[in-house]
């Protein structure tokens, strides 16, 4: 007979558990007949131990099959996008309608912000009158009306991850290669898209550390896609500074508008532009320049009346969507912090800003903490430029920008009198 105790046994002594064992665990995860203390002892064991690949693909398949799965019957094709996250990450809101507004179907579940990190669906809802938080029936709704979705998922999507990921959380045992995997993919698998383009990223900030564990994650998630039927690709890209200029959940929605409007060049747009067209090809290989079909959009206002249709939906204000695309920020109002010394930037400390990022209210320190969605920092500088002592480095937004001490956050900033050659952020691509 199966027992929980002889699952924590067989793990600790490095025996693969089989599909009843697996099965077990998850059905006990769901129902609560397993207490957390021996989820708790078991992740440790697999943190320590690991999962061969065929644990990782059988505990995904049962955590994709504890709930419900999202299907759009009317699209042979709908596309996803993951990220395994970032700082400054805005990508999704410049991504999801700038490839919607070419035609193809894009389907993405997206998370709140905890921690230091950012989550899509506050800085959707940051507009006034937007709630992400919509039923399986009005996704479907989405997809038709406005041509993609991204939505906070329901409790009964992938219900078994939403559980131990909370227990990971506290009990250390978060960076394992096959929790990871069969956490990201059993959502994937339940949110009802064909294809998958990843954007795993590497750096001090990042889940993995390196390149080569960042490959490793990247192809497992590709492995475990061909089972469960959905097509994976995508990148590995570098996550040591910010992406982009903005930190904070309305700052960064503007700054995706600013995209949209009108493609200014920069590291993050040759990110998007190398996810977008990766999408375009997963939709439809025969397309013969991808790039100009989304400059088009852009061009054409497309991608903009995409992302306004969809924050329509989502209940956002009229005056509201049309205050964003026409804000300028009022810069007036908001705190600089100062270059101390003449140089070029070399880094800048993604993770302390994030953290300081969320001491003035861009984030929650627990679930039930509300939002200033002004609150954050626009940078007004990258990596490689030239700054005088006195230029703004950036500048702090929000209800507590007084709180703000300029030279601390100075700090995140790390200026030598000599510009190093600039890297692209793109380090590998990932195939299936
Ligand atoms: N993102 C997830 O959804 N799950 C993990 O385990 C790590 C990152």
């Amino acid at each position: 007979m199966v027992s929980m105790l002889s699952i924590i046994e067989a793990k600790k002594n490095k025996a693969p558990l089989d599909e009843t064992q697996i099965q077990f665990w998850v059905d006990g995860v769901v129902n609560e007949s397993i207490p957390l203390y021996q989820s708790a002892s078991l992740l440790m064991a697999i943190r320590l131990n690991g999962m061969t690949f065929e644990e990782s693909w059988l505990l995904t398949k049962a955590m994709t099959a504890s709930g419900d799965r999202l299907h759009y019957d009317q699209h042979p094709i709908v596309v996803d996008k993951h990220s395994t996250g970032g700082v400054g990450d805005k990508v999704t809101l410049v991504l999801a309608p700038l490839v919607a507004a070419c035609g193809v179907p894009v389907a993405m579940l997206s998370g709140r912000a905890l921690g230091f990190t950012g989550g899509t669906i506050d800085k959707l809802e940051s507009l006034d009158g937007v709630q992400c938080e919509l039923p399986e029936p009005t996704l479907m709704k989405m997809m038709d009306e406005v041509g993609w979705v991204n939505a906070q998922p329901s409790s009964r999507i992938a219900p078994a991850d939403r559980a131990l990921y909370a227990l990971r959380d506290v009990t250390g045992t978060v960076d394992s290669i096959p929790l990871i995997t069969a956490s990201i993919m059993s959502k994937k698998l339940a949110g009802g898209a064909t294809h998958l383009c990843l954007d795993v990223k590497c750096g001090s900030s990042a889940f993995m550390k390196t390149e080569s564990s960042a490959s490793e994650l990247a192809h497992a998630l590709c492995r475990v896609g061909e089972l469960g039927g959905v097509k994976v690709g995508g990148v590995i890209s570098r996550m040591s500074e910010p992406l982009g200029f903005a930190i904070g959940n309305y700052l960064e929605l503007w700054e995706a508008v600013q995209y949209l409007k009108s493609w200014p060049q920069s590291p993050l747009a040759s990110l998007i532009e190398a996810l977008a067209i990766r999408m375009l090809l997963m939709y439809d290989p025969s397309i013969s320049d991808p790039r100009a079909q989304l400059m088009n959009a852009i061009d054409r206002g497309a991608a903009l009346e995409s992302l306004k249709r969809y924050l329509a939906f989502c209940g956002g204000k009229k005056t509201a969507v049309q205050h964003l695309v026409e804000d300028d920020l009022g810069w007036g109002n908001a705190r600089p912090v100062l270059a101390p010394k003449d140089g070029y930037v070399d880094t800048i400390d993604g993770h302390g800003l994030a953290l300081d990022a969320l001491a003035l209210g861009a984030g929650r320190m627990t679930k039930e903490d509300r939002i200033d969605p002004m609150a954050g920092f626009m940078l007004r500088v990258g990596i490689g430029d030239r700054v005088e002592k006195g230029d703004p480095l950036m500048h702090v937004f929000g209800d507590r920008a007084g709180d703000a001490d300029p030279l601390l956050l100075g700090r995140h900033f790390g200026i030598i009198p000599q510009a190093r050659p600039a890297t692209s952020l793109i380090l590998a691509s990932v195939d299936p």
